[in-house]
């Protein structure tokens, strides 16, 4: 299966993203996950990135378009894109290059949350600065507040994730990304959840929407 996951910043992309990876062996491409783990390790990538996402804007095409395609091109199998694209242009470029591979998507799975509860589980949102677990003190807290329960390890707050932040994140996917749900439908790919509810919930609204999809 070879899909693209919409939906604003606190949709629960990345939550749902590696449950559906392992639920049909597909392999999980996270844009902000790259581009984390380039300013973390202090790449030329990385310090780039960084001024873009701590401002809440969107990286320039030209860097995001190359590396993704760069990626796929050593997945065989199926893979879903969480976080790209996010504008016409890198959907555009995206259509272009699985033609040429001859590898077309089979759909846009499409998390649709209000800007209002997308703040309030951004503001929870917490992660294990050793191992990476993520967290949320409001939906899902650790035992000990402010502790990993994994490995012991601090939780941390996204730089992205101050409320100012997520507000600008949150514009800037109404005005460049929501205009993919029309592109999307208009090529027979858009399958929309509901992403409100439990994990569990929007899980097996997302998996009763691909169902007619091939699963390898
Ligand atoms: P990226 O990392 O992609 O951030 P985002 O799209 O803003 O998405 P988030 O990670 O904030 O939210 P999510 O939908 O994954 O939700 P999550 O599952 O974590 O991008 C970051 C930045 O990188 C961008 O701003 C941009 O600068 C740059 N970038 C990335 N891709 C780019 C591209 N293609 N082009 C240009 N620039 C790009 O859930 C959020 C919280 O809610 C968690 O705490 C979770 O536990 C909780 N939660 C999830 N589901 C539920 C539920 N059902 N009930 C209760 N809580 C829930």
């Amino acid at each position: 299966m070879r899909i693209v996951l919409l939906g604003p910043p606190g949709a629960g992309k990345g939550t749902q993203s590696d449950r559906l990876a392992e639920r049909y062996g597909m392999e999980h491409i996270s844009t902000g996950d790259i581009f984390r783990r380039n300013v973390a390790e202090g790449t030329k990538l990385g310090s780039l990135a960084k001024s873009y996402m701590d401002a809440g804007e969107l990286v320039p095409d030209d860097v995001v378009v190359g590396m993704v395609l760069a990626t796929l091109e050593d997945i065989r199998d199926g893979f879903e894109l969480d976080g790209f694209p996010r504008n016409i242009p890198q959907a555009e470029s995206l259509d272009g290059g699985l033609a040429v591979a001859g590898r077309p998507l089979h759909a846009a799975l499409a998390l649709m949350l209000d800007d209002e509860m997308a703040v309030k589980r951004i503001a929870g949102r917490r992660t294990c600065a050793n191992c990476q677990t993520p967290y949320n003190v409001e939906f899902d807290p650790p035992k000990v507040p402010g502790v990993c329960d994994r490995c012991g390890g601090p939780l941390e707050q996204r730089p992205d994730d101050a409320e100012d932040v997520v507000r600008r994140r949150l514009e800037v996917y109404n005005e460049s990304t929501a205009p993919l749900l029309k592109y999307y439908s208009e090529r027979g790919l858009l399958r929309e959840v509901d992403a409100t509810g439990t994990e569990d919930e929007v899980f097996d609204r997302s998996v009763a929407a691909l169902t007619d999809l091939p699963d390898d």
